[in-house]
């Protein structure tokens, strides 16, 4: 069993020493590569896996040919994903036969799978190390192991109740990622996460404001709350807390930075939780709400578990308090047997939602999802070609909607150059993109920017302060 929630427990501080001993032995200066791939829950374990590193000794290199360590963090949540992974790890094979000492590990989401793992120690048999989601802390043991002679280190066990012992190594200077929750209970049809990443596990409230507030006294300017369904946390806990409770109390924090979160679940889009959304002051007025369709027949294949209509109510409640709310979603299109009426229910949806950005998918199967078992009758032309529509759709809708921001002063958060010669691009507290000419000393600055012009991905200005 998963442990009930995250407890404050010992990383294995000897076992780090120990391998810190052990790489001293063979050679000073030892370099680790470490790429995440899929979602930012993935990349926020891969800063923990950073962090463990350090500890052990490495440095980092962004090249595969300087490393001593290759470390990849996979996502499975599309087909795609896996293969990019197959890919990669079959070009690496010659920097292994270059350098025999080479360690190569591969972990996160493919690798808390087993028949992924089985398909891995088959197929490319120079992977050393394997370990599961759930296994993180397990990592520096695996290593030792493998220091010690052991030829396939791996592990897909349940050890995660250390996670908050785990200090990140962040890599961005400004923005954090802080995860509140792992795992998933919704078992949407077509979805590998709740297999890949066990149940719901609530981190305690105190450790994530404690680590917010740090962040905040660091000089972090924008801190992005993280769980695949974040308002259903505390559930779980002993003590039970809402999200909406957890944000106030993160509001309250006294400093200047910005709260983002993702991702959210309409069917537990309270009231509550919105009236926060609305009220907040350092709560960003952005909501991305994953719909995946607009034809209920579909939705309830998914198992998503709410109507278009009550979709459509927390819109809404949302754009009568605040017309300008920022609204963001997930899209699936070719779900198994989605008729053309089903497509133009979504096609409908997000022309009376407004969208002001959306993230499309072409389904993929995934196998032990329930989805997989059901008949797919819609060609891979057909499923390509309704993706189009839908983001030639959306690219008119968001021009038009940005629109509304010209001549008003937005607060950008500026995040870096832009790809225009003297300009920057920043994000406004609804997240909407904003580019203007600017000095590189303003990156990581809040500042003040009139909209002169929008186009469909960004609006442009010039600086007012
Ligand atoms: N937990 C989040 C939620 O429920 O909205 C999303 C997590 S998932 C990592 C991100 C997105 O990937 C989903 O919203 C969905 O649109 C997409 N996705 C998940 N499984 C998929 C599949 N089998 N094929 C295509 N897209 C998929
Ligand atoms: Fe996957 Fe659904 Fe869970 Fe999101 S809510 S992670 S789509 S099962
Ligand atoms: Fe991918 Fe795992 Fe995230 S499957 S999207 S990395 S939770």
């Amino acid at each position: 069993m998963m442990a009930q929630h995250i407890q404050n427990q010992q990383i294995p501080k000897e076992t780090i020493l120990r391998v810190r001993e052990q790489l001293y032995a063979c050679r000073q200066n030892m370099r680790a590569h470490v790429h995440s791939f899929g979602c930012q829950l993935n990349v926020a374990d891969g800063e923990r896996i950073r962090g463990m590193l350090e500890l052990m000794g490495y440095t980092f290199t962004d090249t595969y040919e300087d490393a001593d360590l290759i470390l990849f963090n996979t996502c499975a949540v599309r087909e795609s994903a896996e293969d990019r992974v197959y890919g990669i790890l079959g070009n690496v094979k010659q920097y292994k036969k270059k350098n025999p000492s080479l360690v190569i590990v591969l972990c996160g989401c493919m690798a808390s799978e087993d028949h992924t793992v089985e398909f891995v120690r088959t197929h490319y048999p120079f992977v050393d190390i394997v370990f599961g989601t759930a296994a993180l802390s397990q990592f520096p043991e695996l290593l030792l192991e493998h220091f010690q002679g052991k030829k396939f280190a791996w592990d897909t066990g349940e050890y995660d109740s250390m996670y908050d012992a785990i200090v990140p190594s962040r890599e961005h200077p400004f923005k954090a990622s802080v995860p509140i929750m792992f795992g998933c209970n919704n078992f949407c049809t077509y979805c590998i996460v709740p297999y890949v990443r066990g149940r719901e596990r609530s981190r305690l409230p105190e450790q994530i404001i404690g680590e917010v507030r740090q962040l905040v006294q660091d000089g972090y300017k924008e801190i992005m709350l993280l769980g695949q369904n974040v308002n259903s946390y505390g559930k779980d806990l002993e003590t039970p807390i809402t999200f909406a409770q957890l944000l106030r109390q993160i509001d309250a924090i006294p400093g200047e930075f910005v709260v983002r979160f993702m991702s959210s679940h309409p069917k537990d889009a309270t009231p509550k939780l919105l009236d926060v959304l609305l009220d907040g002051k350092k709560i960003g007025h952005h909501l991305h709400l994953p719909v995946q369709s607009g034809s209920d027949n579909i939705l309830r294949a998914m198992n998503r578990r709410y109507t278009v209509e009550q979709y459509l109510e927390i819109v809404s409640y949302l754009r009568q308090r605040n017309p300008d709310f920022s609204l963001t979603t997930d899209l699936i299109v070719g779900f198994p047997n989605e008729s053309t009426e089903d497509f133009e229910a979504t096609l409908k949806l997000i022309q009376q939602v407004q969208y002001d950005n959306i993230y499309t998918f072409i389904y993929s199967k995934r196998r032990g999802t329930k989805a997989a078992e059901m008949e797919d009758v819609t060609s891979d032309d057909e499923k390509r070609q309704r993706m189009e529509q839908l983001l030639s759709l959306q690219r008119r809708i968001a021009e038009e909607h940005n629109q509304r921001f010209i001549g008003r002063v937005l607060r950008v958060l500026v995040d870096g150059t832009s790809k225009r010669e003297g300009y920057l691009m920043g994000k406004d507290n609804a997240f909407i993109i904003v580019e203007f000419p600017g000095d590189e000393s303003l990156i990581g600055q809040f500042v003040h920017v009139r909209i002169t012009g929008a186009r469909n991905w960004a609006v442009d200005g010039i600086l007012v302060d």
